[in-house]
């Protein structure tokens, strides 16, 4: 078998070039300064290595390879990796990274531009930036070596029940009034600043309110964004007015301003929390609410709470990994996927190779039918976390993988503890001292379920549809969930959100996170693996293409590209099913050098996201 590849560090480029054949195996590595082209027309990734166990004629490979290469749809690599000594912000949005930016150069903590970067996501990004949803956000303290998560994730309006989508429209829990949950941006926000930020307030909303009242220019991702959504948009009086101009979607280049938005978040920036729980908002979501059958009440609003809460910490190969607990499944799995990983060589596997795509799916799996048949919030339900989350668990689980077969969804269900018993979006932020915050916040689907509330301009979530709305029924991301996360007023509905810290020898070396429903646990599970078994720089791991599972449905979902065809051909040998989709995740990722401590800053280039340091 060829040797393994040298460690090539975070944040830097490697230029080596390397082809080892042997019988058995055939490697060829190929790492370059950012990008490869191949026959001079697409971009594929800077890294790739394949390696076979079959006897496949060495010819076929030599010819084959390049061939596919020049086909693979190229990421747009428009953005390169930023470095910075001092602060890093990567968003979704260059207004929003700006935003970020200039509060941490103003002396501001990470948490100031957190908080900073989410009102203005809210503006510019309302795909999945948004005052009227919820989210997670992930928070290393530097001087006291500590993290904190806090949870603001929506709950189930008091009057809501887990039959109300037994009888409802089919699509009420993701479009309009009853598919929203009780809105928990806001609230975590400001329990954040409350906590740990260091400006005043009103200079961290104050950005918003501006880009709000005077406009930003659209750009070409929103302006598709808008125009993919415009039926959902096109339900509601007011969506239809302010996004859709009452027929005239926004080009690219034309200016969008938000004059009610605007409003809102100038009650927000004045009264804090209460500009949006209390007064004048609060009655405007209840009028709304009660004009059109929805649930929320303001007492609802009145009584939400953003919670701290305990992060969940594993291991992976001796570095600590720290992420978001219940009612986030993110961190669970995650960490269960990782458990699981750190029993095979990974790093002698080459990347989606038949071996390696095969045993990441195999480990989704099992992870993913633990999620469905465990998880729920944890305020509510028994969650067997500690016994889930052991090395010891990870072991039995894997025990029944199977080397060139892929196993059954149906046979391949949640393990028992007594063995041991469309859009979303998130933000990395390092600051000068070294604080960090991983954050990632949902409207739950593109523009969330659709409704802006009249004279408030926001859009609501669809966040109801994350809960097993229909027992049974796959929701909107095809899992199939189970009565831990029925629904219950007031509870929170299970999310996949997966903001994530890792550390090496006590110092963060890594903060990710991403959207993509599921999908986020796999993006940043193979960031990790990207990054610790295949060694590649921080914008290879980005980069590279990724493939998931979800146990049901019973698929490997592969990025287009990620599965070269003889590697796809075994893995359908092998009994897995294989469908495609362009992209998954996109994960704006920061990583520091434990030596040096520069910032490596990377936009995921499936977005059109920016990463900006100073
Ligand atoms: O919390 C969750 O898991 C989902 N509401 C996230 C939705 C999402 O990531 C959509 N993005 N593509």
């Amino acid at each position: 078998m060829s040797k393994r590849p040298e460690q090539i560090p975070l944040g830097t480029k490697a230029t080596t070039t390397k082809i080892t054949v042997t019988d058995l195996d055939v490697r060829i590595r190929c790492s370059c300064p950012a990008q490869v082209r191949v026959s001079g027309a697409t971009t594929v990734s800077s890294v790739f290595r394949l390696s076979l166990r079959v006897k496949t004629p060495l010819l076929y490979w030599l010819i084959l390879v390049p061939f596919f290469f020049a086909f693979v749809p190229g990421l747009d690599a428009s953005d390169s990796t930023v470095q910075a000594r001092r602060g890093m912000v990567v968003s979704s949005h260059p207004d929003a990274s700006r935003v970020g930016i200039e509060i941490l150069q103003k002396g501001g903590n990470a948490v100031d531009a957190a908080v900073a970067v989410g009102f203005a996501l809210a503006v510019v990004h309302p795909i999945a930036g948004n005052i009227g949803g919820g989210g997670f956000m992930l928070i290393h303290v530097a001087d006291r070596k500590a993290e904190f998560t806090l949870d603001y994730r929506e709950t189930a309006p008091r009057k809501a029940h887990r039959r109300l989508f037994e009888e409802a429209p089919q699509d009420a829990s993701t479009v309009g009034h009853l598919a929203s949950a009780v809105p928990g941006s806001v609230a975590g926000l400001y329990r954040a600043w409350k906590r740990f930020g260091s400006l005043p307030w009103q200079e961290l909303v104050q950005p918003a309110v501006k880009l709000a009242a005077e406009g930003f220019q659209v750009n070409e991702p929103f302006s598709r964004a808008l125009q993919r959504s415009q039926d959902k948009l096109s339900r509601f009086a007011e969506s239809r007015r302010i996004f859709l101009r009452d027929g005239l979607p926004y080009q690219a280049g034309e200016v969008l301003v938000q004059s009610e938005l605007a409003r809102t978040l100038e009650r927000i920036m004045r009264q804090g929390a209460n500009g949006f729980y209390k007064g004048a908002t609060a009655r405007l979501i209840e009028e709304e609410m009660k004009r059109r059958g929805g649930l929320i009440t303001a007492s609802d609003l009145k009584s939400y709470r953003a919670k701290f809460r305990d992060p969940v910490r594993g291991t992976y190969r001796g570095l600590e990994v720290i992420s978001m607990g219940l009612p986030s499944s993110g961190g669970m799995v995650l960490l269960q996927q990782l458990n699981m990983a750190e029993l095979f060589p990974i790093s002698e596997y080459t990347l989606n190779s038949t071996r390696e795509a095969h045993l990441k799916a195999e480990i989704m799996r099992r992870a993913f039918a633990d999620r469905a048949h465990f998880l729920g919030d944890g305020d509510f339900v028994a969650v067997p976390v500690k016994e889930l989350l052991s090395k010891k668990y990870a072991q039995a689980r894997t025990a029944t993988i199977a080397e060139f077969e892929a196993s059954k969804s149906v046979d391949a269900s949640h393990g028992t503890p007594d063995e041991l018993k469309n859009e979303t979006t998130h933000y990395s932020i390092v600051d000068t001292d070294g604080n960090a915050v991983a954050a990632t916040t949902t409207l739950n689907g593109n523009f969330g379920s659709g409704l802006t509330i009249p004279g408030g301009g926001f859009l609501m979530n669809n966040e109801m549809d994350d809960f097993t709305s229909r027992p049974g029924v796959p929701n909107m991301f095809g899992l199939i969930q189970a009565e831990a996360n029925a629904i219950s007023p007031r509870k929170r509905p299970l999310s996949a959100m997966t903001p994530t810290l890792v550390k090496k020898n006590g110092s963060v070396i890594l903060v990710s996170g991403s959207p993509g429903g599921p999908t986020i646990i796999s993006t940043v599970f193979q960031i990790i693996l990207n990054l610790f078994d295949h060694h590649m720089s921080i914008r290879e791991a980005v980069e590279a293409r990724r493939i998931h599972h979800q146990w049901m449905p019973d698929e490997i979902v592969a990025e287009t590209g990620a599965l070269l065809p003889p590697f796809e051909a075994e893995l359908k040998n092998m009994g897995h099913k294989i469908t495609y989709r362009e992209t998954i995740g996109e994960a704006h990722t920061i990583a520091i050098d434990e030596n040096t401590s520069i910032r490596y800053g990377v936009a995921d280039p499936r977005g059109s996201g920016k990463a900006m340091g100073y």
